[in-house]
């Protein structure tokens, strides 16, 4: 065979090797076995020097084409091959993106926020602006400006965590949030319609209905010519928007330093509507919250004419509000921060 097809042979031969090559790896092993130092090439080139002198620059030039033949092909097949491999990549990465993700576990607003929220946005709607207040206050604010003055037995009611004594004054944890009525009345002339939800703080031991840390909503509404039955009213409204329409509500006889008369709230029980069950005690109504009239003496202590303005207060416990809507069963699950309790909400 002439040198010349002899090498003709050699590029179509090793075209067909390079286009059977299905991936980079084989395709390297194939360029050292067919163009490397072992390769036919590489011997037809060494044995060039055994050509009569006259043959040598003719076969040299033919293997050397013949060498860019098969190079060129293989630079084409690896092209070739990394596109393919880059495309295959691209596929096997592609994320569907409409394709539900992992869920990831988002936080929610605790059981006792919710229940501030939603009771604050009933009031709200009814035309009273929430007022924030200190959770440590002085005695002035949280008993004696309340017409409960140092001695008085109602301060035995709400046994009080004392913080300090500061410039002469006796500093606390509020025990109850009527003591933003007080600075309310203070800076601001009636009429006023105001709430206050927050913290507060009693010498009480935890256990399933009492905690040392609870919530109230303080209310109090300050006009001229209000009434027990604009208080009555205004509560039946409030506990129907909470509790549902058909709750009824009754007021009986109750005491606070701080209103005259006072009242203790009941509503008919949502769950028996009034025949008697266990959340009721069987009575058919269940306390709710405590209320009264505001007493003169407070609106002297702010500096408002008593003859001139009445007005009524109240003040409810968000924790007992949370529990009998929802039929929790003891306080303390409201503080424990169990997951399994608290997402149900
Ligand atoms: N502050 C009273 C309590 O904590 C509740 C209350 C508020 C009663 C306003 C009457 C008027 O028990």
């Amino acid at each position: 065979m002439s040198a010349g097809s002899e090498m003709e042979a050699l590029v179509a031969q090793a075209k067909q090797a390079i286009g059977a090559v299905a991936d980079l790896d084989a395709l390297e092993a194939l360029a050292s076995e067919l163009t490397g130092r072992k390769s036919l090439i590489a011997k037809a080139n060494q044995e060039l020097k055994d050509l009569p002198p006259g043959e040598r620059p003719e076969a040299g030039r033919r293997i050397g084409q013949a060498r860019a033949a098969i190079n060129a092909l293989f630079e084409a097949r690896r092209g070739e091959l990394m596109a393919a491999g880059e495309a295959e990549r691209i596929r096997a990465e592609r994320i569907d993106v409409s394709l539900p993700g992992p869920s990831v576990r988002i936080g929610h607003e605790h059981v006792i926020s919710k229940t501030i929220g939603d009771l604050t946005e009933i009031l709200v709607g009814m035309g009273y602006r929430v007022a924030e207040g200190n959770e440590v206050d002085t005695d002035y604010y949280n008993f004696e400006a309340l017409n409960t003055p140092p001695g008085h037995p109602a301060r035995s009611m709400q046994d009080t965590l004392y913080v300090e004594s500061g410039r002469g004054e006796e500093v606390l944890l509020r025990t109850q949030t009527s003591g933003v009525q007080v600075h309310e009345m203070e800076s601001c002339s009636p009429p006023l319609y105001m709430i206050a939800p927050g913290r507060v703080f009693r010498r009480d031991t935890l256990d399933p209905s009492h905690s040392p840390v609870f919530h109230q909503i303080e209310g109090l509404a300050v006009d001229s010519d209000l009434t027990l039955g604009d208080l009555a009213g205004t509560l039946k409204f409030f506990i129907r928007e909470y509790f549902g329409g058909e709750r009824e509500i009754k007021l009986r006889p109750s005491y606070f330093p701080f209103t005259e008369p006072s009242v203790e709230v009941s509503m008919s029980c949502f769950l028996c509507d009034g025949s008697g069950c266990r959340t009721c005690g069987h009575a058919g109504w269940i306390e709710v919250l405590g209320a009264g009239m505001v007493d003169p003496n407070v609106f002297g202590s702010v500096g408002y004419d008593s003859e001139r303005w009445t007005g009524f207060a109240f003040g409810l416990g968000v924790e007992r509000f949370a529990m009998l809507r929802y039929g929790i069963p003891d306080i303390r699950l409201l503080y424990e921060n169990d997951q399994r309790f608290l997402s149900q909400f």
